[in-house]
């Protein structure tokens, strides 16, 4: 390429780079762009301002419907079934049953949370334990909550269980839960 030519493709090249400069300068004066104030979308982030940080003590899940009415009918031979098709691979239910993922459930019902000895239990569920009275313990409503939605009812539990939406399977599953003890709570 001789320096002619070089000198025509270097001309052409800031001539195009001239014009669209000039361009844009008569673009803005010609229509005054205006800078809005505010976003003409407001995204409401308060909700997630106001969630704790990792570590900070847990919001209050949404309470589940008490479970209490649905037990005295509740089925322990279906609650049997549920606790087969979604907890056995996680939990043994019988009494001396072995640990596996989660702790044996044998005498879970009305027990101090995170009973079962040399399992080792998350740091959550044994600040759950500590708590004064029935919070630390598993009563029929602790119980209800924690299966409707581990996460939401303990916050940084290992339980990963998405949660038992139906009642009914529920108080059947708890029904069943409170059998499998050696003197059974009483109902509520
Ligand atoms: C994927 C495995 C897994 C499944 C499925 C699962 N669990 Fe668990 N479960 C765990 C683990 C792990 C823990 C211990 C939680 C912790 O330390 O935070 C636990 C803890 C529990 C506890 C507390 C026990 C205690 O000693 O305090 C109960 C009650 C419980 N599970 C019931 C159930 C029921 C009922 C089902 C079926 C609906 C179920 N889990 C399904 C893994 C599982």
């Amino acid at each position: 390429m001789d320096s002619f030519e070089f000198n025509k493709i270097a001309g052409a090249f800031l001539l195009a780079l001239l014009t669209t400069t000039v361009i844009g300068y008569a673009g803005n004066a010609l229509v005054h762009p205006v800078k809005l104030e505010k976003n003409a979308f407001v995204i409401d982030t308060t909700a997630v301002a106001a969630a704790p940080a990792g570590g900070a003590a847990p919001a209050a899940a949404p309470k589940p419907d008490p479970i209490s009415p649905l037990l005295a009918a509740a089925s322990a031979d279906a609650g049997k079934t549920v606790a087969q098709r979604q907890c056995a691979s996680c939990h043994s239910f019988e009494k001396g049953g072995r640990n596996a993922v989660g702790p044996n459930l044998w005498n879970v019902i009305a027990a101090q949370k995170g009973r079962v000895e040399g399992f080792k239990y998350s740091p959550a569920i044994q600040a759950s334990a500590r708590q004064a009275g029935d919070d630390g313990k598993w009563t029929y409503e602790n119980v209800n909550a924690f299966l409707v939605n581990p996460k939401a009812y303990m916050n940084g539990t290992l339980m990963a269980f998405a949660g038992l939406r139906s009642a009914q399977d529920r108080a059947n599953l708890i029904a069943y839960l409170r059998g499998q003890a050696d003197s059974p709570a009483a109902l509520p």
